[in-house]
């Protein structure tokens, strides 16, 4: 068992802390969003992820899970703290470590009165350098402390899926421990023992790149996909088809390779604009990157053109989006494609309806009072002339969409019905 806590109780703060209380470790939450705290503390997930609710409940009965407002007790009660908090971007692209910066400060003043050796592990996705330049430095000048000395640091970059992340956390494909010290390996590596995959030793550096060299690959995949797609909706071919028989060739692979309304969420658009803003900042040159980022915002307007072949000008339409959050199977809408169409459409003059069988809540801090939200996603087909379809949720696929101009961005089999169908790449 070990004693650790989490700085940052967002969407994979929540999971870690509940993920390392099932692994039977004892944890303390904490965050700056006090609302936050309580409403854990009661076993109310803030969050949806399948098996998160159950797994706090537990987590929280046996003990073994507890959250606090306080950062200095939170480091004081644990041997190792994960930084998991935001690293959003600037208006400029460029990566914002203001949440970082403050954690690893509050960190290090409650090292400087804590006195024993603790672990600090950077989770949060940082460019590479971050963790030995901005986080080493805070943490040193707030505690007095050495860095690999006074406190060991670390950098454990996080691969999990919204969706599927409390899955994810107990078997994702390999865990990566970026270190410079002996002690904090091992430390990690008993933290994560109980969890079969592999686990890679490798410094911090190298541990950083990797996570953006995994979610720009990823990304990369789709853009190409997207490329494709075009062309086959040139050419009347299936993209669908053409992408699975092309990735049956193992060098190439099925995963992440389905064109549509392209990717978002809270992780690859930030990631990538960041990756490439650093890159030039070093006079790199991030052209496949940037081309990545393009053609995703170029699916947008090749959905609104789509609508726009069938119904002319939008103004005044009344124009339907079934799917808020960026995937299925989760209640996250930061970058979501649905809420990006819906204010496109509402540039244009469209009356906009909208659904979601999980993200209505986070979609109506985004959308405000511009759009209808409907409880029932089949009632939004009948009250608009044409739907966009921007999320594959499975219901989506029970739905009777017959008589309506439907423009499919997921590839819902069952949308096919519609009057007027189209797919974006088929
Ligand atoms: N969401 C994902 O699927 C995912 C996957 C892999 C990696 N990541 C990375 O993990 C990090 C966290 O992402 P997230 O989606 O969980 O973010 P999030 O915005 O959901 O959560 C961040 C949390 O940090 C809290 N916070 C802010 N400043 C703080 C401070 N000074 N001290 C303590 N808490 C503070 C916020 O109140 C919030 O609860 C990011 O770097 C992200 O890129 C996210």
């Amino acid at each position: 068992m070990v004693r650790i806590s989490i700085f940052g109780i967002g969407y994979v703060g929540l999971v870690h802390a509940v993920g390392f209380a099932m692994l039977g470790h004892e944890v303390i939450g904490y965050d700056v969003d006090e609302r936050k705290l309580r409403r854990l503390s009661q076993g109310l997930p803030t969050i949806y992820e399948e098996g998160l609710e159950e797994g706090l409940r537990m987590a929280l009965s046996e003990g073994l899970l507890r959250f606090t407002a306080d950062a200095v007790e939170a480091v004081r009660e644990s041997d190792v703290t994960f930084i998991s908090v935001g690293t959003p971007s600037n208006p400029d692209g460029s990566q914002d470590l203001g949440q970082v910066i403050a954690a690893s400060r509050s960190i290090g003043r409650a090292l400087r009165e804590k006195g024993d050796w603790h672990l600090v592990v950077v989770k949060s996705t940082v460019l590479p350098g971050t963790t030995l330049g901005a986080v080493k430095k805070a943490l040193e000048e707030e505690s007095g402390l050495r860095a690999f000395e006074g406190f060991g640091l670390a950098s454990n970059p996080e691969f999990l899926r919204e969706g599927t992340a409390m899955r994810d956390f107990f078997a994702p494909d390999r865990i990566v421990i970026g270190v410079q010290d002996e002690r904090s390996k091992q430390l990690l590596l008993q933290i994560y023992e109980k969890v079969s995959s592999p686990k890679v030793v490798t410094d911090i550096n190298t541990a950083e790149l990797v996570k953006y060299v995994s979610n720009a690959f990823l990304a990369l995949r789709i853009s190409f996909a997207n490329e494709v797609g075009a062309l086959c909706k040139e050419l009347g071919v299936d993209c669908y088809e053409v992408l699975r028989i092309a990735g049956m060739d193992h060098r190439i692979g099925p995963h992440f390779f389905r064109a549509g309304l392209g990717f978002g969420g809270s992780c690859f658009p930030k990631d990538l604009k960041a990756l490439a803003n650093f890159m030039e900042s070093r006079g790199l040159k991030a052209r496949i990157v940037r081309a990545t980022l393009e053609v995703n915002e170029e699916q947008i307007h090749r959905a609104i053109a789509l609508l726009e072949k069938h119904l002319g000008d939008l103004r005044s339409r009344r124009i339907g989006v079934l799917g808020l959050a960026f995937k299925p199977n989760t209640d996250d809408v930061r970058e979501s494609r649905g809420i990006a169409l819906a204010r496109e459409l509402l540039r244009r003059g469209a009356t906009v309806g909208v659904h979601d069988p999980k993200a209505m809540e986070n979609a109506r801090r985004e959308l405000g009072g511009a759009v209808t939200y409907y409880e029932s996603p089949q009632r939004l087909i009948e009250d608009s002339e044409a739907v966009i379809i921007a999320t594959e949720w499975s219901e989506y696929e029970l739905l009777d969409y017959r008589g309506k101009v439907v423009i499919d961005g997921r590839r819902v089999e069952k949308a096919r019905e519609a009057r007027v169908y189209e797919g974006m790449a088929w």
